[in-house]
């Protein structure tokens, strides 16, 4: 046995050994105790291997080298005995034909970005100043008319939809900042020519139209295309005599950014979720597992929202928490904080049964207390939506490589990936330990070790 006694289930609340959690069991007054005899650890070799593979190759979402990481990542799930599903979902990205911006006959000095989503259309109309588009700035003045808008104070899907609310039949945006050319998303399922251009030049009609009637001409032509991203399940059910009829996710995302390589983001989060799928093949459970990969994360969350989206009512009601790892193990993150400068992000900037679990099984591991914050940027986000309790496991401040094509494999720590896996792996099996009575959602754990709450900078 490699690890000592890590928790003491300990009846009507007394506590036996320092930095244990304490779960309490209205049943199972009887003091028990668990080893970690079950549970081999973490070998940052084999996890290391995985990131090797698929910082190979940038693993954009919708392109082949997606398609080979979701193949080895199944591969390997089934090498250690998991039932695996390959979950197809459509991503859209959007390709521009022809794009231009005609005042009173003239096509402006620069190049205009579309919105994001299908910003097609031809009209030609007199142009309005809508400030920026907040509801109170939407009148009749607008109505067929091309709205000229500043970006800023409310999000670039509600102003679209004002503006199409008011009657507007194209808008463009001028930024409230001078750095450049900001374009903004369209509302789902619209079609409406938006269009975004800099400040100055969006300045300048401002002046010219508190004197002179302008007439606008916009020529947006837009492709949309469908490509397909995938989701990779495994799960294991637990064994038959011991069944909580509870469920557990683990996760991580195999997307990249387009420049790749993605070895910290997120192919350190997937090295994990391989590892720990390996590591709770055989042990036995009481707690179906989930083992997931998420696609087109960078692309806003889309395979994690659609993975939740498909859950039955049953399912949700089943999940007792969310386990989500995006970058945990990049040498030149974490500054010097304690553990590497691992932290739990939770969407609400609260505690929730994942904190706690890992708060108490960080402090077994590493010997020190990891604080939790408040963010999203990743697939925990869904999760909590639907109100399961999730977090994100990352180190932070991030890393300079972050997005960038040197998020390298030589960037690794062998001893944080280790280290995180091992959390993350304790947390979970408090849970899924046959020996432990079942979860009641967020409340079972009435002690646990103290962990401050950090607003901690991210980058
Ligand atoms: N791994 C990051 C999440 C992250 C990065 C969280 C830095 C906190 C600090 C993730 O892959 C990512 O880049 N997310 C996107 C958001 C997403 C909704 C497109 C981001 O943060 O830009
Ligand atoms: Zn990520």
């Amino acid at each position: 046995m490699h690890r000592k006694i890590i928790l003491s289930i300990v009846a009507a609340g007394l506590i036996l050994s320092t930095g244990a959690i304490y779960v309490k069991s209205s049943e199972h007054q009887a003091e028990k105790q668990r080893t970690r005899a079950a549970l081999s650890t973490p070998d940052p070799a084999s996890m290391y291997k995985t990131i090797e593979y698929l910082s190979a190759a940038p693993r954009e979402a919708g392109t082949n080298g997606e398609w080979r990481a979701v193949k080895y990542i199944e591969k390997q799930f089934k090498r250690y005995g998991y039932q695996t599903e390959i979950q197809p979902f459509p991503i859209y990205h959007y390709k521009t034909n022809q794009i231009s911006v005609k005042i009173n006959g003239i096509t402006i000095n620069e190049t205009p970005e579309p919105f994001t989503g299908d910003a097609s259309g031809r009209v030609s109309a007199p142009l309005v100043y809508a400030g920026k588009a907040q509801k109170s700035d939407i009148n009749e003045k607008i109505k067929g008319k091309i709205a000229l808008v500043e970006r800023g104070d409310i999000t670039f899907v509600e102003k679209v939809q004002n503006l199409v609310n008011g009657g507007a039949i194209g808008v463009i945006m001028f930024n409230n900042s001078p750095d450049g050319i900001v374009a903004g998303q369209l509302p789902d399922n619209v079609t409406f020519p938006a269009v975004a251009i800099s400040r100055k030049a969006g300045l300048t009609l401002v002046e010219q139209l508190k004197t002179t009637p302008i007439t606008a001409n916009m020529e947006v032509d837009i492709t949309k295309i469908e490509t397909t991203s995938y989701n990779v399940i495994a799960s294991r059910k637990p064994d038959k005599k011991h069944d909580t009829d509870q469920i557990i996710t683990i996760g991580a995302h195999h997307d990249s950014v387009p420049e790749g390589s993605g070895a910290n983001d997120d192919a350190s989060g997937v090295s994990a979720v391989l590892e720990l799928a390996k590591l709770f093949a055989k042990t036995p459970i009481d707690t179906e597992l989930r083992f997931l990969t998420f696609g087109s994360e960078e692309k806003g969350l889309i395979g994690s929202t659609y993975y939740v989206n498909h859950l039955s009512k049953k399912e949700i009601s089943q999940i007792q928490a969310h386990f989500q790892m995006d970058m945990i193990g990049s040498k030149n993150a974490g500054g010097h904080h304690p553990a590497g400068g691992l932290i739990m992000y939770t969407i609400d900037g609260r505690k929730n049964l994942v904190t706690d679990l890992s708060a108490a099984a960080a402090k077994q591991v590493t010997f020190e207390v990891i604080p939790y914050g408040k963010s999203g940027r990743s697939d925990h986000e869904p999760f909590h939506q639907l109100g399961i309790p999730a977090a994100l496991f990352m180190h932070a401040p991030v890393e300079p490589d972050y997005h960038k094509p040197t998020d390298t494999i030589d960037k690794i720590s062998k001893k944080k990936l280790k280290q995180t896996a091992e959390i993350i792996e304790d947390a979970v099996y408090q849970i899924a330990d046959p020996t432990t009575p079942a979860i009641s959602k967020g409340k079972a754990i009435q002690e646990g070790v103290d962990y401050p709450f950090e607003d901690r900078t991210l980058e």
